[in-house]
């Protein structure tokens, strides 16, 4: 198991006035090589698990397992140092700093983990081959495209050669075509060994992950898993699986 998520529940502004639930019970689990998609309606507590995950953010309860290593016990400095290491991101929002070049933007994880120079070329040249940008690597982000901002996005959230990729809504600010090129870079990295969580609206999008859990008010509500069905026809189950759970209904 690489990622086991252990009766999560968030509260925001705790012992506050307004208090705001908004993870209830959330258990999963992940495993090596899996490419999950979490889908759910506006604020159903997706981007809230996924800071959660990522780290960015603390839990009111329960746990998180990374190969077996409670990561929500750490303490402020490990974690640091663990989320550089083990985690790779990628938001809607990319997040790419203007006043860096594309290739120091991507080497920009190695240099906050304290890397030596002399051993960026080996993890650059691995992330800009499998994401072909290799012509970019002197712009700047604002000379580029926003597809090819995300694929510079990708690259930079797997220049650590993460154990896990987390990514919310990374189709979001893309067009389709845009959006397409992106799954697709998704499925080949997750075609050689890379897992992925991601976090999506688009029915689309998801049916490119091998599972889609769904969320439904702070709770996981449903899964559905591909197995060896054309992508057409799992888009459809997403949509009537997404219909049930905005809907008042039960699966059981
Ligand atoms: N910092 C915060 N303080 C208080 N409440 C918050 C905070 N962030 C999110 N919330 C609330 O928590 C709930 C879950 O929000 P979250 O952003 O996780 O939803 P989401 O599923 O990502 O929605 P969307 O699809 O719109 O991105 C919502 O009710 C939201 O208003
Ligand atoms: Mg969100």
């Amino acid at each position: 198991m690489l990622l086991k998520v252990d009766h999560l529940e968030k509260i925001y502004n705790k012992n506050k006035e307004n208090p705001v639930l908004a993870l209830k019970d959330i258990s999963f689990s992940v495993i090596q090589g899996e490419f999950v998609a979490i889908m759910g309606e506006s604020g159903s507590g997706k981007t809230t698990l996924l800071n959660i995950l990522a780290m960015l953010d603390e839990a009111s309860r329960g746990n998180i397992y990374l190969e077996e290593k409670n990561i929500s016990q750490l303490k402020d400095q490990e974690k640091a140092a663990f989320r550089r290491r083990e985690l790779g991101y990628v938001f809607q929002q990319f997040n790419l700093l203007d006043q860096l070049t594309v290739q120091d933007n991507i080497l920009l994880p190695l240099v906050l983990m304290g890397v030596k120079a002399r051993d960026f070329d080996q993890p650059l040249e691995r992330v800009v081959g499998k994401l072909g940008i290799g012509d970019l690597l002197k712009k700047y982000p604002y000379q580029i495209s926003g597809g090819q901002g995300q694929r510079v996005a990708i690259a930079r959230a797997l220049i650590t050669n993460p154990k896990l990729i987390l990514a919310d809504e990374p189709t979001g600010a893309l067009d389709s075509k845009t959006s397409e090129d992106l799954l697709h870079y998704f499925s080949i990295i997750n075609n050689q060994g890379q897992t992925i969580l991601m976090v999506t609206h688009s029915a689309k999008a998801a049916s490119v992950a091998s599972r889609v859990l769904f969320i439904k008010d702070g709770k996981i509500f449903h899964q559905i898993y591909k197995g060896d069905e054309t992508r057409s026809a799992f888009i459809n189950r997403i949509n009537n699986a997404m219909a049930v759970t905005l809907g008042g209904g039960s699966f059981d």
